[in-house]
């Protein structure tokens, strides 16, 4: 007889469950079984900053008492932040030679808007802006707004410092990039002041109310619906789909989809791997739009 796998710990323990039912709560994210288990490592710190022993203890403070600072450590600690530049490289090379080209034939009023939702510590945005930035004169006289988000305060605060480290650089930055657009900053590396001025960092929840307003041209949601429930990922869509116009590209990560989850969205007939907004969803047309929250 085969032996008998062991019951995974996450779906055993007390403290575990608590802890991954306020992640749920607070961010509508399921913990992965790969991330459960690493979920005491994750926690480490939490437990050392808070001066606590082990996440028995730490999920009876949790039940507790309510303690904002702790939950919103808990939570950074096993939200996924994992990211890359240029993370799936043909997904950039569709955006900058057919996507943009696209929205720039057809906007008047030369204003490019992209939302970059879940954007965790911020590569996916900085690629973008590097990429807009390399294709310098292509843009004069273009005003470009670059909204990137996430819920994790964490990811964001690192997100706007600009801040990597030489692992996360050479994960994706080609050489060129690294030296025109980042200065070394001891042993790591810092977005240059020009990058980091075209992009608004917020810290935000994808169900929230907060979210912003306004129409977007293009909007990454990528590698975030992977840990929703159908109907959360559903919700986002239609969240997404509020903050787009007719001609709107929507990206998502290479293992999601919008099938199966509601019909603001269909796949884009022209962009292979984007989606385009549901025609029969009422709104704007381009050129109409704006904005903002
Ligand atoms: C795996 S990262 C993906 C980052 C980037 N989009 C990429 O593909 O490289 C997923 C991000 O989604 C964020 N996230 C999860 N739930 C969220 C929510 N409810 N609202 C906003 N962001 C959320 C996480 O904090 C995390 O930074």
């Amino acid at each position: 007889m085969p032996p008998i796998p062991p019951v995974p710990a996450y779906a055993n323990d007390g403290a575990s469950r608590i802890l991954s039912g306020l992640l749920e709560a607070r961010t509508g994210q399921i913990l992965s079984e790969g991330r459960a288990w690493r979920m005491e490592t994750a926690l480490r710190p939490v437990l050392r900053k808070h001066g606590l022993h082990d996440s028995d203890e730490l999920a009876a403070r949790v039940v507790g008492k309510g303690d904002p600072r702790l939950e919103e450590d808990v939570v950074n600690a096993l939200l996924n932040n994992e990211s890359s530049f240029f993370r799936d490289l043909q997904v950039f090379d569709l955006i900058h030679r057919q996507i943009l080209p696209r929205i720039q034939a057809e906007r008047e009023d030369r204003t490019l808007r992209i939302w970059s939702a879940g954007c965790s510590t911020g590569q996916e945005a900085y690629s973008l802006a590097i990429r807009l930035r390399n294709e310098g004169a292509r843009w004069a006289g273009w005003r470009i707004e670059i909204l990137a988000s996430d819920i994790s305060t964490a990811a964001i605060e690192q997100a706007r410092s600009g801040a990597f480290s030489q692992m996360d650089v050479q994960r994706g930055l080609a050489i060129g990039d690294l030296i025109k657009w980042f200065e070394p900053d001891g042993e790591n590396w810092r977005a240059s002041a020009e990058l980091r001025g075209m992009i608004d960092f917020r810290h935000d929840n994808l169900f929230d109310a907060r979210a912003p307003s306004g129409e977007y041209d293009l909007l990454l949601c990528r590698n975030v619906l992977l840990y929703f429930t159908p109907v959360r990922r559903q919700a986002v869509l239609r969240l997404l789909a509020a903050h787009s116009h007719a001609q709107s590209v929507l990206l998502l990560g290479a293992g999601e989809t919008v099938i199966g989850h509601g019909d603001d969205f269909i796949a884009h007939s022209e962009f292979r791997g984007s989606y385009a907004r549901q025609a029969a969803m009422p709104g704007s047309a381009i050129g109409r739009v704006r904005r903002q929250g």
